[in-house]
């Protein structure tokens, strides 16, 4: 059934019967990965029929290091029944083609036959395994995170199901050699620990050119919490490292649409939350921060509209779990997270130039709108943005959920006081040591699931001293008392400096950071 023609390979599989179908092969799983370098789809930049067709074929996931393909392949599984829908004709064959090795497909297989339905119910992990059934799947998306166990989400399993990359030493190294500066803590211990596409960024700043950063919050209330930060503290850090220009964009307009609040209090918030990111530590020669209530409008205007006619209904169906009820300007909305990412949306930044490339840090629930966002990038003749991904904040009580500043008792806000800090990770931070002291001295805690251990990897930037406590704790030397008051100390000093730098945020300064204006770039492009 596998034939070999010269450069061509040819891989006929069976109609009617899934199992006898072959299994597609690694040349052509590396054929495949290069067009989908280039192309979001089979037939370019639009789902069709023929994306069906060619999901099918796979077996199993394509491999890992294929990463391109991965990502077509987690994007297209994520349509779900949906995909039977595509548009186009039913081809019975498809051809790829790359350095002289023609790669023909048969697909003239039925979605009917191959079950292709009930496979989707299934998670990708679970395909790969071979399991099958039965096991909790982690819930992970813009709007909801839930853990399927309490050791918290499965971060491996997430990047197979988004189809990112890992953060590995590779990268590490080959940042630390580039910018001369050892990683921040967050990328060295995993917390960022996904990404797309930054070699790309790394490649452009080798060769001595400039990229932009984005970042944003969605204001929904005015208590941020330490959660909160993680973001922003990665994203000043790069900041600083690179010199390069920031925008955070506060999505005042998404907490209306999402939210039982009014549009006036959601427009407050954004200047309430301003000032708690400004605290962070940005550079206002390089940052620009803005509202979009207040400046959605022209240029950043008509990259929203080029976004809303490449995008349809039923993608941003699949891709957010929209539907027929869902309010219409959440439909639209994702075409206004999208359109920071493209450098033409900044003219008073930017100038003339439309193809400075962006690098995005956020938590790895937003990667949905930005999925989208380089999906359609390249239709209307943009960049695809990077990324890097962190964890979550675990809620105080334990790695299953995120903190959350609606249930007060999982968070620490940063207008606690000394004492409520104190308070808080006393009676409420998850411990992982045991019941009682003899146990523990015996067996030792369990870092794996202790969240003051966790909260210390997250701020407590000493390396050694970090070490020092995992092995004193493990071993049981070290008692949770002893742990939490550390973390008491090291959260307390955190919270207070921010206090203190907040305090010094005035509207005025507010103002210069969100009145729209050129900032110091160097346009090296
Ligand atoms: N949707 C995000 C939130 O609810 C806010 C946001 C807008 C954002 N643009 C972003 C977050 C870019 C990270 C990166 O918080």
């Amino acid at each position: 059934m596998d034939k070999r023609i010269g450069n061509t390979v040819i891989n006929t599989c069976s109609v009617t019967h899934c199992h006898s179908r072959m299994p597609i092969l690694r040349e052509e799983e590396r054929v495949l990965d290069q067009h989908f370098l280039h192309f979001s789809y089979v037939q370019g930049f639009t789902p069709t029929q023929s994306d069906s067709a060619l999901f099918i074929q796979f077996t199993t996931p394509p491999h890992h290091s294929f990463h391109s393909l991965h990502r077509w392949y987690t994007h297209i599984h994520s349509y779900g029944a949906e995909k039977l829908k595509f548009p186009g004709p039913k081809h019975t064959s498809l051809s790829f083609t790359f350095n002289n090795t023609k790669v023909t497909i048969m697909v003239n297989k039925t979605t009917e036959e191959t079950g292709v339905v009930a496979m989707d119910s299934l998670s990708l992990a679970e395909k790969d395994s071979g399991q099958g059934q039965g096991q909790a799947e982690d819930i992970v998306d813009p709007w909801n995170v839930q853990a399927s166990s309490n050791k918290g989400i499965d971060y491996d399993k997430l990047i197979d199901r988004f189809g990112s990359s890992r953060i590995d030493e590779a990268l590490l190294e080959r940042f630390e050699r580039i910018t001369g500066h050892k990683p921040h803590h967050f990328l060295r211990r995993g917390i960022f620990f996904s990404h797309r596409d930054m070699h790309s960024i790394l490649n452009r700043v080798e060769a001595g050119k400039n990229f932009f950063l984005y970042t944003g919050r969605g204001p929904s209330s005015d208590a941020m919490h330490l959660g909160h930060l993680i973001p922003f503290i990665m994203t000043k850090w790069l900041q600083d490292v690179f010199d390069v220009p920031l925008v955070i964009q506060l999505t005042d307009d998404e907490k209306y649409l999402w939210k039982d609040l009014k549009l006036n209090n959601c427009h407050k918030l954004a200047y309430e939350n301003a000032k708690d990111i400004i605290a962070v530590g940005f550079d206002v020669n390089k940052t620009f921060i803005f509202s979009d209530l207040d400046f959605v409008s022209g240029e950043f205007y008509k990259n929203v509209l080029m976004v809303q006619k490449h995008v349809t209904f039923n993608q941003v169906k699949g891709i957010f779990g929209f539907d027929e009820s869902s309010n219409i300007g959440k439909i639209m909305f994702p075409a206004v997270q999208a359109a920071p990412s493209f450098s033409s949306s900044f003219p008073l930044i930017f100038g003339a130039k439309k193809d400075i490339p962006c690098l995005i840090p956020c938590a790895i629930d937003q990667d949905p709108y930005f999925r989208m966002t380089r999906d359609v990038a390249p239709r209307i003749g943009f960049q695809k943005p990077a990324l890097i991904h962190s964890t979550f904040f675990p809620a105080l009580q334990g790695a299953g959920s995120k903190m959350s500043a609606s249930d007060e008792t999982s968070s620490i806000f940063l207008t606690d006081t000394p004492n409520q800090v104190k308070k808080k990770i006393n009676k409420y931070a998850f411990s992982g040591g045991r019941d009682t002291l003899e146990e523990h001295r015996e067996l030792g805690g369990d870092c794996e699931v202790d969240v003051s251990y966790m909260y210390l990897s997250f701020f407590l930037e000493d390396d050694a001293r970090l070490q020092e406590i995992r092995q004193e704790y493990s071993s049981g030397r070290m008692l949770t008392g002893e742990l939490k008051a550390e973390l008491i100390k090291v959260l307390q000093q955190i919270v207070k400096d921010h206090q203190e730098r907040r305090k010094a945020v005035t509207d005025e300064v507010v103002k210069q950071f969100m009145t729209p204006r050129p900032l110091n770039f160097t346009g090296k492009s």
